[in-house]
């Protein structure tokens, strides 16, 4: 078995099983050199400077936005906007498109399962527009099948804003269905790739999402630099997100023409060092390969989730089979709360999160205040996985079960 933990300075050092990956990543040596590669030899303000170096500074910044655009598979890479994560990026779709665009009659519809960042955002355009906000309920087992998408969808759906992955449940959802049907009825949709993007293969014009988010920091990058995805028609016609420097063509006094696409929503000096490392973080993840990771990643899922299984007083949430679970599983222990359990497994060096997962409308669904969260990425072992397993076997015990 090959050793991919050795490209990652923090787990070669300490002793840790981490197991936290759908909150961040750790990021590998390649990653964090780039970053440091870029302020050592490319650093000059992109988009601005005339001279050599701020040349070079803005082509070493428009090739990671190519390297991202091929990643996803975009047309163009006019339709990538960096932003500081995948929050950001669905504010700035809901703050120019959402209320430039819905008005009381219209529906929006999000899912029970969304992250409050995809979430919170709709609730705020409904509020501000008077559109309706529609909830797509999930099953038992977090299951969103087509037949409810389908019957969710009607002439009203003007927007609609789904999650790839759960960050709770690691359920995949049927994201080309919903596109199909709200294209049908003339609505757009936003799909939230935050934890899809880092594991599997996601072609956005195979998919024909008109907008997506995703963070660098969930797939080995670092944190504050994120992406939004939006079809060149859309994002031409969206009024600014943020205004001030370099997003302009011209400025008067009593006015402002926007710059070209992608620029218009990149106002103020962007985070060139962090597009950079991005931009190495995807080619270390083609270097890896897509396949290998989501087959890994698999294998772990399996293999911890078949040993859970095993452990009495565990009740994993959502699926009852590993394959639907995407290195993701959230989990009871009876008699033991949440941020206990949590605490116990880092006194044993292994690191989990636990808490409301920042999905507290899932949690009241699932009626759970809260669920300790086991994420996987393809460079656990599992001998991580053992060291979780470990600890939760005696867990009941030492609380005096
Ligand atoms: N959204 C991240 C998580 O699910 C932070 O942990």
């Amino acid at each position: 078995m090959q050793n991919f933990k050795k490209d990652f300075p923090l787990l070669m050092h300490q002793d840790i099983a981490y197991l936290d990956n759908a909150a961040t990543t750790q990021r590998p040596l390649q990653v964090l050199e780039a970053e440091r590669e870029f302020y050592e030899k490319y650093n000059a303000n992109p988009l601005r400077g005339l001279y050599d170096l701020g040349v070079l500074a803005t082509e070493k910044y428009e090739e990671s936005r190519e390297t991202v655009a091929q990643f996803i598979h975009a047309s163009s890479s006019r339709e990538i906007v960096f932003t500081r994560n995948a929050t950001e990026s669905i504010n700035l779709v809901a703050y120019t498109y959402g209320l430039a665009n819905l008005k009381e009659g219209d529906e929006i519809l999000i899912t029970v399962e969304e992250h409050h960042s995809n979430m919170l955002p709709w609730q705020m355009v409904s509020q501000q527009t008077g559109a309706t906000l529609v909830y797509l309920e999930c099953d038992k087992d977090g299951l969103i099948s087509d037949e409810m998408v389908c019957s969710a969808v009607n002439e009203h759906t003007k927007l609609a804003a789904m999650t790839h992955i759960s960050n709770v449940l690691g359920r995949k959802n049927p994201v080309e269905t919903l596109i199909r049907e709200v294209h049908k009825v003339g609505g757009v949709v936003l799909v939230d790739a935050a934890q899809s993007a880092p594991h599997i293969p996601v072609d956005v014009q195979k998919m024909d999402a008109d907008f997506m988010a995703f963070s660098g920091h969930k797939m080995y990058a670092p944190m504050g630099i994120g992406v939004l995805y939006g079809k060149e028609r859309l994002l031409e016609e969206m009024p600014p997100f943020l205004t001030g420097g370099e997003m302009i063509e011209v400025v008067t006094r009593c006015g402002a023409t926007y710059a070209e696409l992608p620029h218009k929503f990149e106002a103020g000096t962007v985070n060139g060092g962090g597009a950079y490392a991005l931009a190495k973080a995807i080619s270390f993840i083609k270097e890896i390969g897509q396949d290998t990771i989501e087959k890994r990643e698999m294998e772990l899922t399996r293999y911890a989730f078949e040993g859970m299984q095993q452990i009495p007083g565990i009740r994993i949430q959502g699926s009852t089979k590993a394959e639907e679970h995407y290195g993701i599983i959230s989990f009871a222990l009876d008699g033991v709360h949440p941020h206990d359990i949590a605490s116990i497994l880092s006194e044993d060096h292994v690191a989990i999160r636990a808490g409301h997962h920042c999905a507290q409308p899932l949690l009241a669904y699932l009626g759970v205040r809260s669920t300790a969260r086991v994420s996987m990425a393809y460079y656990n072992t599992e001998e991580d996985i053992d060291r979780l397993l470990q600890s939760l076997s005696t867990m009941r015990q030492k609380m005096g079960y």
